[in-house]
């Protein structure tokens, strides 16, 4: 980072005045009133729904965050578009594909439904993301594949230390009828690997959405993903680049729910949101995002996140195209 500044050759040259602007757009997202917090889990619901807080990290390490940027929050469906990463890493994207779609379903997060070949749509829905999850490490016990997806979320992170929220686990796996039915679902439609642990992979799945970060950490792992997959504040390679090139293709097309075209054409950048109200961005070759508020729309999109990328794609040319 240094020799990038003294060579002037810094991805964002005038970071102080990146970050009075991104101060503002985050004190005019405040206002947004509307939304409330997710409900159907009953801890989700108790999170305090004023939180809000933003963080950023470019691609060589700059760094910014602002709010409650200290607290941290489960990071739910944020998990899907790392444990496809991961996934996608251990194997080929023709493996991973002969058991998950890359179409948008156009439908809500958790429909109880799988494309014509009888597979879930894609791996940033429950359906596709429980999939995605079965397919890390199969053979290894559950601890031993936990072990490895945090150590992942550390290394993306730079180091820093991801939680475990228990409450969250033991509250989401209670409250999991969905999930336990898509699964069978999918099972009846032989979308799984044979041999596949129908329990055990429901229980990694509730697992992975209840790691909890703060934004400072999810802006690292946005700017690693915005950075081919090497992390920007360690130069480690976490993920290969082909991994990460598709899951930042299916994070534009499917990341924000039935909202992903509309997200798509207004903000134009690769995105993922969680119904604790998180929200990661990545600006390829630029920088990294994250944004947590927990109150949702009717998507399940975070709506000052949702404000937040659009302010942010009005003001800066971060849209594809
Ligand atoms: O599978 C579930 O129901 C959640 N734990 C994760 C879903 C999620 O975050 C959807 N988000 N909008």
């Amino acid at each position: 980072l240094v020799g990038r500044a003294l060579s002037g050759s810094l991805v964002i040259p005038a970071f102080d005045e990146f970050r009075d602007q991104l101060d503002t757009i985050f004190d005019a997202c405040r206002d947004e009133a509307s939304g409330s917090v997710a409900s159907y889990i009953p801890q989700l619901a108790r999170v305090d729904p004023e939180k809000f807080a933003m963080a950023v990290c470019t691609i060589d390490g700059q760094r910014h965050s602002v709010g409650d940027d200290h607290d941290s929050f489960c990071v739910q469906s944020t998990c899907k578009p790392v444990n496809y990463a991961i996934a996608h890493g251990l194997s080929s994207a023709d493996s991973i594909h002969s058991h998950v779609g890359r179409e948008p379903s156009g439908r809500s997060f958790n429909e109880l439904t799988l494309n014509p070949a009888g597979l879930p749509h894609n791996p940033m829905i429950n359906a596709g993301a429980i999939m995605a999850s079965s397919l890390i490490k199969p053979e290894e016990s559950l601890a031993d594949r936990f072990d490895f997806v945090m150590s992942k979320w550390r290394e993306l992170g730079g180091g820093a230390e991801p939680g475990f929220d228990n409450t969250v686990f033991l509250s989401e796996k209670a409250t999991a009828d969905r999930n336990f039915a898509l699964a069978y679902f999918m099972r009846e439609n032989g979308a799984f690997p044979p041999n596949t642990n129908l329990m055990e992979t429901l229980d990694f799945y509730f697992q992975c959405c209840s790691i909890r970060i703060d934004v400072r950490h999810m802006a690292i792992i946005a700017a690693t993903l915005a950075n081919g997959g090497v992390c920007p504040t360690t130069s480690q390679r976490v993920l290969d680049a082909e991994s990460v090139r598709n899951c930042l293709s299916l994070m534009y097309s499917c990341g924000m729910y039935d909202y992903s075209g509309e997200f798509a054409f207004t903000v134009g950048i690769p995105a993922k949101s969680g119904v604790s109200g998180a929200l990661m961005l990545v600006v390829p070759g630029v920088c990294g995002f994250a944004i947590w508020s927990p109150r949702l729309d009717r998507c399940g999109n975070s709506v000052r996140g949702v404000r937040f990328a659009q302010e942010l794609s009005k003001k800066y040319s971060f849209h594809s195209y």
